[in-house]
């Protein structure tokens, strides 16, 4: 660990750390400097292996497993970290999930089980934890959306809404909290190796590729160092904003 890292000191809370970008942005921010925790669910190797790592790094590390699903799980989390380290300064909400499901065969229950992990979970989690930001007049948060949320290209209709909905999200918190010191953001992914990329059919894949100025996917480690910039006391003046990180893609 760096005593000079873009996030020295700082304590973070990322979602979804058991794999794909989760791991990721722990991975950075575990080389930055930061304090980092991550929620898993039902991956325990996987956290198993994001915990090695960041341990191999010099990072002090909190592995917490919970359901984000379960209406009161985001609060014991949040409660977890400040006990163990006093606050939380960063939250990244990258916990989230996808399938490719035809609108016309979509039923309410899955709109509703999607929004509970990829928009409630985010809502109750940053809820949580923007009370001790507010006290402590410094915080960031990042939301991890997806080009899907605001682009008319192909995308599972569920999804998408609840992306779009994430983005809302950010947009309006930032302007509510932002001059207590705490700012908000959103990073609208493209298609990035590992995790979701393997719900997305082939053609799609191809068709995003063939329109990426770089013609290639994005990498974890990519999404890992625009995400704890954006966490970082070196962005000041960045808030409420949806950032593309899609390789320069058309759409
Ligand atoms: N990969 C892409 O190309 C891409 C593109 C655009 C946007 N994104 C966004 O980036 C974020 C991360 O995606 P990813 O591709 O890295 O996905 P991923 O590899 O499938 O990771 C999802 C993470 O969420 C956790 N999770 C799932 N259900 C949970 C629950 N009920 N409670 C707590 N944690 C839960 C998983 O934990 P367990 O595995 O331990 O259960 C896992 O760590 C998502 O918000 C996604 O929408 C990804």
């Amino acid at each position: 660990m760096t005593s000079e890292g873009l996030l020295a000191g700082e304590r973070v809370l990322v979602t979804g750390g058991s794999g794909g970008l989760g791991r990721g942005i722990c991975e950075v921010a575990a080389r930055e400097g930061a304090k980092v925790a991550f929620v898993w669910k039902s991956n325990a190797a996987g956290a198993g292996e994001t915990e090695a790592a960041l341990r191999a790094l010099g990072a002090e590390v909190l592995s917490i497993q919970a359901d984000l699903t379960q209406p009161q799980a985001a609060q014991e989390v949040v409660a977890q970290v400040e006990a163990a380290w006093e606050g939380i300064d960063g939250l990244v909400n990258n916990a989230g999930f996808s399938e490719a499901v035809p609108f016309v065969l979509l039923e309410d229950e899955d709109l509703q089980a999607l929004l509970e992990l990829n928009l409630m979970a985010p809502f109750r989690l940053t809820r949580a934890a923007v009370r001790g930001m507010l006290r402590r007049k410094h915080g960031r948060i990042v939301n991890l959306s997806s080009i899907t949320g605001s682009r008319t290209i192909p995308g599972p209709v569920h999804y998408a809404t609840s992306k779009g909905a994430l983005e809302a999200f950010t947009r309006s918190l930032a302007h509510e909290v932002g001059a207590y010191g705490i700012l908000v953001n959103a990073v609208a992914a493209g298609i990035f190796e590992g995790g979701l990329k393997s719900t997305i059919p082939e053609h799609h894949q191809q068709r995003y590729l063939n329109a990426c100025s770089l013609g290639r996917f994005g990498t974890p480690a990519e999404c890992g160092e625009l995400v704890c910039w954006l966490l970082s006391r070196r962005n000041g003046y960045l808030n409420g904003t949806v950032v593309y990180q899609e390789g320069g893609t058309l759409g």
